[in-house]
């Protein structure tokens, strides 16, 4: 099993915040936001992970990162312990584009990807470790499903679709058809790449990842999993900066 993080974009959603830096590094709570997804990797156990991120802020990565042992300033903490690879996106293209960059490094092995900017009260160990075939993706109940990609359920709870902003992206929709969202912890069976050759971009001119876990949904090779404890995509608003700092500091992350 390997790791991928999906860390490019330009972060407008951030405004000010990302004219220089780019927004997985920017701090919530004691931490480079990045931490947080890398630690969860770490614990759901995986060692050899490729982080995706853009031309301007590779370099950064690099420095924060180095090759994946990192200990705490004082000397005092291994922080995470991972064997880390890093690849350049030149033009941000969408999470499926940064998944199939992914191929070689997967070689043939499963696939956890986390985006670079979602944060976890619970590290998921227990669902990941019991993974076994077909696709995994997990979901929260949102109040604003339309920013997200959200399951379609039939009366029987079955998952019909799969739908990313109802509405904007995907105009199949007027509406969200639930308000269960994909968060931004996926993982993939070696055939995902075979699904991303086969994509066209969508409305906002990029590879959904959504589209990706639409073709398994539709293949009844698609988990569907609660998230446990609260989960929260950092990259929305600047203001969840703080709140999600605080947030950890109360309770904890990746427990
Ligand atoms: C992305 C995905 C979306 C998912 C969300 C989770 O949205 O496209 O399906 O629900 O991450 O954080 P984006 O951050 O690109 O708006």
């Amino acid at each position: 099993m390997k790791g991928l993080i999906a860390a490019g974009g330009d972060g407008t959603r951030l405004a000010e915040l990302t004219r220089v830096t780019n927004k997985h590094l920017l701090p919530v709570g004691r931490w480079p936001m990045v931490f947080y997804p890398l630690q969860l990797l770490q614990r759901v156990g995986v060692r050899e992970v490729l982080i995706v991120t853009g031309q301007q802020h590779a370099g950064q990565f690099i420095d924060l990162l180095g090759n994946g042992r990192v200990v705490s300033r004082s000397g005092d903490e291994l922080l995470f312990d991972l064997d880390l690879s890093y690849k350049v996106q030149v033009e941000a293209g969408g999470i499926a584009q940064v998944v199939g960059m992914a191929r070689d490094f997967t070689g043939g092995d499963q696939l956890v990807v986390c985006l670079g900017d979602n944060i976890f009260e619970q590290a998921q160990t227990d669902a990941v470790r019991a993974w076994d075939g077909g696709a995994m993706v997990f979901v929260k109940e949102v109040p604003d499903p339309e920013n997200f990609g959200v399951i379609a359920y039939d009366g029987g709870g079955n998952v019909t679709d799969i739908v990313e902003k109802a509405g904007v992206v995907d105009t199949r929709y007027d509406a969200p058809p639930s308000s269960d969202a994909v968060v931004g912890l996926y993982c993939y069976p070696p055939d995902v790449f075979e699904i991303i050759e086969g994509l066209a971009p969508s409305r906002r001119g990029e590879l959904e990842i959504t589209d990706v876990n639409r073709v398994y949904a539709q293949r009844g090779d698609l988990q569907v999993h609660r998230v446990e404890g609260w989960w929260h995509d950092g990259g929305k608003h600047w203001a969840d900066l703080a709140e999600v700092g605080r947030l950890i500091e109360d309770t904890g992350a990746n427990k």
